[in-house]
């Protein structure tokens, strides 16, 4: 096969089918950007209300400059992977110091800045600014692996490097519609969980893995390692109407977040009281809580809970002086809680993130 002669009907089919999604509308520099961010690990559908809900608030990169941590995390909340939420404010920063407000129309310069890489970088440079520049994400890599029975880790910075090269290699007059023509085609068409939809691809005539109906076999790649599993007991620690929370480490997973306070592995009841008493604080019932589990990139949380009630909180020892006690409300509105916390905060009657009825 050769490899351009995808081009054309990849184009048509793009042309004719492509979604209508709200960062398509009026894609400029800064909406394409904070797009192709979200979507990085979270699917189209999650995204969009997120994404309106963003650019009301920020409507532009002077805005999102300006914007504090902790509102711009809440804004966050529910996405995951929150330090992409904290590259986005550094990026604003050093644009609207550094290049008057607008993001450079630079494959190479975009580069530069926290949080992009090659793939954001080429989604930018393309899909705004009408450069031709290669835009490969994990959907365009399973496309051409498959297209070309392509033997190597799709995971490997080489296969990427390979598969750039070969895209600019074949990019048309319209590297926007071209680069998202792929991308769309791996989210719609030759998915990654299961059956690729080959009868209603257009590259079907083409593609090598079709011909030998391999398809399931591609794309290669070599298994990662398993994840960290670690224990923890989630403590929802109550007054008569306000609940404890505390703010994360700034450095690590989670960063900046807010969350329950917590006991590394799995304590009894009887050691969270006296933990508890030892730093000052008096507990008047405790009940244990269903488990949980959260599964990040590397680590899995294995949790237990209890909720414990206590007496008015008394001033705390200086061990626990880390402590907030807000009410249910001021937690919702103001402070970012990420959904690993999800089966607890219910205690509260609060919801997480945006949440679609
Ligand atoms: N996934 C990530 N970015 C995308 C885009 N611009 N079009 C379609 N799917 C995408
Ligand atoms: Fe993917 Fe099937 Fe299309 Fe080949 S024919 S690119 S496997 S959807």
């Amino acid at each position: 096969m050769k490899i351009e002669t995808i081009v054309t009907p990849l184009l048509d089919w793009f042309y004719s089918q492509a979604r209508i999604l709200p960062w398509r509308e009026n894609p400029t520099p800064y909406r394409v950007w904070i797009s192709e961010i979200m979507l990085q690990q979270t699917r189209v559908e999650a995204v969009k209300p997120y994404y309106d809900r963003f650019m009301q608030r920020l409507e532009s990169i002077e805005e999102l400059a300006l914007i504090e941590e902790q509102e711009l995390l809440k804004l966050w909340e529910g996405l995951g992977y929150y330090n992409r939420a904290r590259n986005l404010k550094k990026t604003a920063n050093i644009v609207v110091d550094q290049y008057d407000g607008k993001l450079p129309a630079s494959y190479e310069e975009l580069q530069k800045l926290p949080g992009i890489g090659s793939y954001t970088a080429g989604a930018v440079a393309s899909i705004a600014y009408k450069i031709k520049a290669p835009a490969v994400d994990g959907n365009v890599l399973r496309v051409f692996s498959r297209l070309l029975l392509y033997e190597k880790d799709v995971l490997s910075q080489k296969a990427k490097k390979e598969i750039e090269q070969l895209v600019m290699e074949i990019m048309p007059d319209d590297p926007a519609a071209f680069n998202q023509a792929l991308m769309e085609l791996g989210a719609l068409v030759c998915v990654p969980n299961g059956k690729p939809k080959c009868e209603k691809c257009p590259l079907e005539n083409l593609c090598l893995a079709k011909a030998e109906d391999r398809m399931m076999e591609y794309p290669k790649k070599t298994p990662k390692k398993p994840r960290v599993i670690e224990n923890r007991t989630i403590l929802v620690i109550k007054d008569q109407n306000k609940a404890a929370i505390q703010k994360r480490p700034e450095k690590g997973l989670l960063a900046g977040m807010y969350e329950f306070p917590s006991l590394n592995g799995h304590v009894s009841e009887e050691d969270v009281i006296a933990y508890l008493k030892e730093t000052g604080i008096e507990v008047i019932r405790i009940q244990a809580l269903e488990k949980s589990k959260h599964i990040f990139s590397h680590i899995e949380w294995h949790m237990i809970g209890y909720e414990v009630r206590v007496d008015e909180l008394s001033p705390l020892k200086k061990t626990n002086e880390q402590l907030l006690f807000m009410t249910a409300k001021d937690t919702q509105d103001h402070y970012p809680i990420p959904t690993a916390f999800l089966a607890y905060t219910k205690y509260l009657n609060i919801q997480l993130g945006i949440y679609e009825k």
